[in-house]
């Protein structure tokens, strides 16, 4: 038995669901990770690529960053990962999906609101007047940078960089799915970026019982209630099996 009784009777029970998703999640569609051995940070530098300052002294560097990750994106599917998570969003009354993920994935499984935290790679917005955009394909001339159709301002890929803020509706429905959640999962994180890494943590002394999908331990493994190794698109068809029995 691959899960406790006791996981299997709380998610029968209709309990509120939380689900934290990071790139694990996505691994199975052929999306890469950041700190796995074949991550992107890895081979690129995230200071240089994805932060404010990278954006300012290189736009054009940062625009073709992102057309390079939206190649890598548009080709691939969601995975079985993706779509137990959108069919939890069906079997549970109350289900909360917070998502680090940028790719759109959980979005095309058919989960209907997912909380995006760190911003979604095929929306743009305008770094001066905050008008949004949908996807933009760059170029790549050196003066072709995109610029906004009401300020004239450069747009910039609509993602949380390193050091900016989260977008502030994403963090305030974070805090209602945390305080409301029996049970939150944190499927595919490595968990060490703030403040999600920090979220299974309150959701827990918030009462909810706290499950770990992860083929590999993490910082959170120790303060889970269960912790499940394995990869996300095998587990939780095998876990939705077992709740519908
Ligand atoms: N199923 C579940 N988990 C997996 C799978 C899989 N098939 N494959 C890998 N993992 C796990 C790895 O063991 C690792 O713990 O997914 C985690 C991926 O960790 P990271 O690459 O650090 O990605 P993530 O946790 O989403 O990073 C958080 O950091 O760079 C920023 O903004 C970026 O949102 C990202 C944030």
């Amino acid at each position: 038995m691959k899960f406790s009784e006791k996981l299997i009777a709380l998610l029968k029970s209709d309990p509120s669901v939380t689900v934290l998703t990071g790139a694990g999640v996505s691994a199975e569609s052929g999306v890469e990770t950041f700190r796995g051995e074949n991550g992107l940070w890895r081979k690129f530098k995230p200071e240089e690529l994805a932060s404010v300052d990278a954006f300012l002294s290189n736009p054009e560097l940062v625009w073709e960053w992102y057309g390079y990750r939206k190649n890598l994106i548009c080709d691939i599917q969601p995975n079985p990962g993706h779509y137990s998570i959108s069919e939890m969003e069906r079997i549970f009354t109350s289900f909360y999906l917070i998502t680090q993920n940028v790719d759109g994935l959980h979005k095309r499984a058919g989960n209907s609101r997912p909380i995006e935290l760190h911003g979604n790679i095929m929306r743009n917005r305008c770094t001066g007047c905050d008008k949004q955009f949908e996807n933009i394909e760059f170029s790549g001339e050196i003066d072709q940078i995109p610029t906004c159709d009401s300020c004239s301002e450069m747009l910039r890929p609509d993602v949380v960089w390193f050091g900016e803020m989260l977008p502030k509706d994403a963090l305030e429905e974070s805090e209602i799915a945390i305080s409301n959640s029996d049970v939150f999962f944190s499927i595919g994180t490595s968990a060490v970026v703030q403040p999600a890494a920090t979220m299974p943590v309150w959701a827990k002394n918030n009462g909810a019982y706290l499950v770990e999908i992860n083929p590999e331990e993490t910082p959170l493994t120790t303060y889970a209630d269960e912790v499940i190794n394995g990869k996300s698109g095998v587990i939780l068809p095998e876990l939705l099996r077992e709740i519908k029995e």
